[in-house]
């Protein structure tokens, strides 16, 4: 059991903080969640936090109760409470850290909407921030000015992954220019775990006036098992598309692989397209949004606690998380 330390999740990441923290030993300390009939809320630590080393599990996806907004408030506000209350260091834990995207100007006088949520973490005095597969790390990592730990799920995924593999070529893709890196260290990764060659593909991918189009490929999938690689899956859109094309170029299977399923819109048709064989995902976000038949049957869900306790360990100051 953590002695010194507290870890509170708030909401929909309940589940998640269960898991981490049975990883741990532990078990999540209380908290109060109230929500008013005008949309405001009130969240608040129980049990004492004066002097522990406080963590707060909360991911910033929007869910029947709450909204990605409602979550940073509530996450911010609870933050604020366990620093007043006394807490001797307070880390946020944002799995899914909403605003990610919005990383850069596209248009004048955009705003850099994942620089501002840094500055409203930061406004809370907090001593951390813990995310999972930032979608732009070096715009996360640069955002804030207290120490950030950037976690990332590839070698769980690539443990999972492995089994399924048979003995065909494996490729992994990354279904658009900007998510290369990413793909390339999941390919490193890969190829450590199947102990055998695994080569690498890309789709051009360009979006303009909300219209996506672009079919160049480079690399060669043909008989090969395509395993397409991204941050997040919002639509479904991208994915399937890359995976339209990889068949059509003549790979065996196709799978998506990715750390956060939003899936808004269409994205049940998506992860039922026959050109995906099944899709990869992590815990990060509850998929609510899925059909029951589709969750069954097209999604294998890999579990981020591994990650977020092994977090915790390292920034712990309590000697029983080590
Ligand atoms: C974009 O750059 C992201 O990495 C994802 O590729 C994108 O958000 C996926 O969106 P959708 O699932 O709607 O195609």
């Amino acid at each position: 059991m953590l002695k010194k330390a507290r870890l509170f999740a708030l909401g929909a990441s309940r589940p998640l903080g269960e898991k981490s923290a049975a990883l741990l030993g532990s078990a999540l300390s209380a908290h109060e969640e109230r929500r008013f009939e005008d949309g405001e809320h009130k969240f608040r630590p129980i049990d004492p936090v004066r002097g522990a080393d406080v963590f707060v599990i909360h991911s910033l996806f929007a869910d029947a109760a709450a909204t990605a907004n409602d979550k940073l408030c509530e996450l911010l506000f609870f933050l604020g409470a366990v620093r007043d209350a006394g807490a001797a260091r307070v880390s946020a834990i944002a799995p899914y850290l909403a605003y990610g995207r919005k990383d850069r100007r596209t248009n004048p006088q955009d705003p850099l909407t994942a620089r501002y949520v840094a500055q409203l973490l930061e406004a809370m005095v907090i001593d951390a921030v813990v995310t999972i597969d930032a979608h732009n790390l070096s715009a996360f990592e640069n955002a804030f000015r207290r120490p950030v730990l950037h976690l990332e799920a590839r070698v769980q995924m690539a443990e999972r992954l492995a089994p399924r593999l048979g003995a065909a070529p494996v490729v992994v893709a990354s279904p658009d220019p900007g998510g290369v890196k990413r793909a390339q260290l999941f390919r490193e990764t890969l190829e450590k775990t199947l102990g055998r060659p695994v080569e690498f593909a890309l789709l051009e991918k360009r979006r303009a006036g909300g219209v996506v189009s672009g079919d160049l490929m480079a690399g060669n999938v043909g008989g090969a098992d395509v395993l397409i690689v991204d941050d997040l899956i919002s639509t479904g859109g991208t994915m399937a598309r890359a995976a339209r094309a990889f068949r059509g170029a003549g790979a065996n299977r196709v799978f998506s692989v990715a750390t956060h399923g939003l899936f808004v819109g269409d994205a049940c048709a998506a992860l039922a397209d026959s050109a995906i064989e099944k899709t990869f995902i992590t815990d990060t976000i509850a998929p609510y949004r899925l059909t029951d038949a589709v969750i069954k049957d097209r999604l294998e869900i890999v579990s981020a606690a591994p990650l977020i306790a092994g977090a915790i360990r390292a920034l712990c100051c309590d000697e029983q998380c080590r």
